[in-house]
């Protein structure tokens, strides 16, 4: 618990009283000390205790709590409220909140959903504002603007061309209100519209923090435009660009206009003063170098996060001669490279992220008392940290759980959209390794979620003893999508099963037992498929199913023979003369090693190993439960990137976009090895998965799924590759479409694993906001496998942060 007395006190008291209780409320003045309380009131622990008690309506039975809360504000004199909410169910709760006529003048709210339903802004809503011009044009003129290259005198006409008035504005209605702090972390549904009843803040709102707000894009800078005493405002983790940044330093680029070419300012400009912000959190939006020359080009700004943003160093050189790097407090820049190092370690830095309590201790009447005070709860909440906590994502990693978790504070996720990934604060990451490698079309896509939730109303399950359309449609739509006689499809729940199923499928029609895999191979954690994988971390150490051998790596990064296929291809031969009765039953592998470290096989090995596996009277199992469905760009399938063509293959995770769906798709011939005996599985095919795999398939045909990946990994391969011309801690880049792989060694020449600092720079950018992946035998590799509909602007972000993350090494 934290706080003063008085937020115990109120807590107790409302965990103790009834929320009816109205009268009782107004009975305990003796809680409150002096007439300007700070109340932090602990509505979601309230909530979860009610919930406990068994409360049927918990949305009414908070929404009374309230209800309360407004007549106390009212009654004694309420200046700050900070309101922990719990998300997103409380949401109607807080819509009935009224502040008309309160004294408040500093509101937090976390994880607000609610934004749209808020009542007595909804009342007296103004005008819809107009948005302001096109992000597009808007970004590229300020572009232009910030070069320094000296421009011809325009015309008039050029000049209102290049400087657009923002659209006018509705005279805010007075309300009476002193509200100078709003902070609403974690909106969902903030678009322009629900921010315009902003606007009746507009004379008295000084300090606005819509940090992680979903849908805060360029539209809504009209209405942030029109909040002329606001001084401080926070938009991290939103999606607003230089277009909001242009509107907002309107005054500034106008009168730059005016002085470049000694022409008087368009017109408008006057009347549309520059905003006086101070300090900007810009931290992982999508800020460009021009946008901090727009920043660079006002005269209030004393504050600059943008962290993880991927600003040149060059774009920041003006700002750093302005503010000289002293770092006195309110005039600190914390930046997002080189600098940002230096700058976050500062003894004096202030506040240069956004936690909480940074928002107290950025108000502009936020006294030196005030920042200690922010201080000491972050110290009192670290030091909670290491003792109990109640929240999950406060518990550090423990090693000694089978479990294993990604980072040494490990996230919580609650919600998925696309390409993002939300904490239970509300926090949004981008997500570049899709549920290892599993959401192939993107979070919660409508496509996929529409389809389950269609059939999941109409039958969901039967198991395989009766037909059913959807299986049998699914297995056609599939085994059409591959080439020469694989055609017959068995539907199973996880790629371990498949794998099993191919294995014994390989053993049945060949009549042998041993199999042939690969070093640094993953095909999965059951008894059988656990012997095929290449690497001690996912062995237990007990028998693992007998007859598997496991040939030389063709890993052109660090195998002995480079990008050599055909000469490892030999160390098979070999090895199914020495180690097997000279028959093998088959030979499985990845095209591109996914948990291996996204590690593309030496080129012309597959062709090699097929024909020797297929003269010792095997066959060939292509595992493609990663490499499937497009991702790798150039192809459909993996396997055809080494032009050859398997008698089985296996496929799960993007198959399925998360759903426990996975599949074995083999000949008729090799089928039939199976039919004289039952093979029976529960689940496998059902109709719910069945409906959401076709869903994935057509959403990967009409999304284009395929090119797109070739397209973004393309771009984002050559990023990287610049990057590693940067940073010699990168050894190797590599990888096909959306699944790439960056190996980080100690030096380059002995490839010594950097395994801890691959550990360091993934928190540090899941930190910023992109979770990556790690994997590769001594897991030094990044991962980078993210949703199919990851963008050029992702990539772009996610080198940025990467950049970021490297230097602070
Ligand atoms: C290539 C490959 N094959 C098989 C599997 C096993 O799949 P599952 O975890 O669904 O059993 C995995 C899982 O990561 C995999 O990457």
């Amino acid at each position: 618990m934290e706080g003063t007395d008085q937020h115990v006190a109120i807590a107790c008291y409302y965990t103790r009283y009834r929320p009816k209780n109205q009268s009782a409320f107004h009975s305990s003045p003796a809680v409150f000390h002096g007439p300007d309380p700070l109340i932090h009131v602990r509505v979601a622990r309230c909530y979860r205790r009610r919930s406990r008690a068994g409360a049927s309506d918990h949305h009414a039975a908070l929404l009374r709590h309230l209800l309360v809360l407004q007549a106390f504000s009212t009654e004694w004199h309420l200046r700050q409220l900070r309101l922990s909410l719990p998300q997103p169910r409380s949401s109607r709760a807080v819509a009935q909140l009224r502040l008309v006529d309160s004294q408040l003048e500093h509101l937090e709210v976390e994880s607000a959903a609610w934004m749209t339903d808020l009542e007595w802004l909804q009342l007296q809503l103004p005008p819809p504002l107009t948005p302001i011009p096109s992000p597009a044009s808007g970004s590229q003129g300020a572009a232009r603007q910030c070069e320094s290259a000296p421009a011809p005198v325009p015309s008039a006409a050029q000049q209102h061309a290049a400087v657009p008035p923002p659209a006018p504005l509705a005279a805010p209605q007075q309300l009476g209100l002193k509200l100078t702090c709003l902070a609403l972390r974690g909106c969902r549904a903030l678009r322009s519209a629900a921010l315009a009843p902003l606007q009746v803040l507009a004379p008295t709102l000084r300090v606005l923090d819509l940090s992680g707000a979903e849908l805060l894009n360029d539209e809504c800078a009209g209405v942030l435009v029109s909040l002329a005493a606001l001084q401080v405002l926070n938009l991290n983790y939103t999606s607003v660009g230089d277009p909001t940044l242009e509107a907002l330093t309107y005054g500034a680029r106008a009168l730059g206009w005016a002085r470049r070419y000694g022409a008087p300012a368009p017109a408008g400009a006057a009347a549309w003063p520059e905003l006086c912000i101070h300090r900007w959190h810009l931290a992982s939006t999508r800020v460009t170098a021009a946008g901090v020359a727009l920043l660079a080009a006002t005269r209030s700004m004393s504050f600059l996060d943008v962290r993880g943003v991927g600003v040149p160093r060059a774009a920041l050189r003006p700002l750093e001669s302005r503010f000289s790097l002293t770092l006195v407090q309110g005039a600190v820049l914390a930046c997002s490279n080189g600098l940002a190092a230096a700058l976050l370690n500062h003894p004096t830095l202030l506040a240069c992220g956004c936690s909480p309590t940074d928002v107290a201790a950025l108000g502009p009447r936020a006294s030196a008392a005030s920042i200690t005070r922010a201080r000491r709860l972050e110290q009192m909440q670290r030091r909670g940290r290491a003792g109990q906590s109640d929240n999950l994502a406060d518990v550090p990693s423990r090693s000694h759980a089978a479990l294993f978790l990604h980072f040494k504070r490990p996230v919580m996720i609650t919600e998925g959209k696309m390409q993002y990934l939300y904490d239970e604060r509300g926090r949004r990451y981008l997500d570049a390794f899709a549920g290892i490698v599993t959401v192939s079309v993107g979070h919660c896509h409508p496509v996929v979620n529409e389809a389950i939730i269609r059939q999941t109303q109409l039958l969901q399950h039967t198991t395989t003893i009766y037909l059913n359309h959807q299986v049998a449609e699914y297995a056609k739509e599939l085994a059409d999508r591959m080439p020469g006689n694989l055609k017959v499809v068995y539907f199973v729940n996880s790629g371990s099963e498949a794998n099993d199923m191919a294995l014994m499928l390989a053993r049945l029609y060949t009549g042998n037992w041993d199999v042939v895999c690969l070093r640094n191979a993953y095909h999965g954690m059951s008894i059988g498929t656990m012997g095929t994988c290449g690497q001690h971390t996912w062995k237990q150490p007990m028998p693992q199913g007998f007859g598997y051998h496991h040939a030389l790596n063709p890993d052109p990064y660090r195998g002995a023979f480079g990008d050599d296929g055909p000469r490892y291809a030999a160390d098979v031969a070999d090895l199914i003369s020495s180690a097997t009765p000279g028959k093998v039953a088959g030979f499985v592998a990845e095209t591109i090693q996914g948990v291996g470290g996204a590690q593309p096989l030496a080129t012309g090995y597959l062709p090699a190993v097929y024909k020797m596996v297929r003269e010792a009277g095997g066959v060939c199992i292509a595992d493609e439960v990663q490499t499937g469905f497009g991702r790798t760009g150039s192809h459909y399938w993996g396997f055809q990137h080494q032009g050859v063509l398997p008698d089985i293959v296996t496929m799960a995770k993007g198959i399925g976009n998360g759903l426990p769906l996975a599949a074995v798709v083999t000949t008729p011939e090799i089928a039939a090895a199976m039919a004289g005996r039952l093979h029976f599985n529960t689940y496998g095919g059902n109709p719910v998965c069945s409906a959401g795999g076709r869903a994935v398939l057509r959403v990967v045909d009409q999304e284009q799924r395929q090119a797109h990946c070739a397209q973004i990994g393309a771009h984002l391969l050559t990023r990287l590759r610049a990057l590693a011309a940067k940073h010699d801690i990168i050894g190797d880049v590599r990888g096909s479409g959306l699944m790439l792989g960056v190996e980080m060694v100690k030096d380059r020449t002995t490839k010594e694993a950097a395994k801890a600092e691959t550990a360091t720079v993934m928190e540090s950018m899941k930190d910023m906001g992109v979770l990556m992946g790690k994997g590769g035998l001594h897991g030094n590799v990044f991962r980078i496998k993210p949703p199919m509909c990851f963008s050029r602007q992702d990539a772009d972000f996610l080198v940025d942060v990467m950049d970021t993350a490297l230097a602070r090494l």
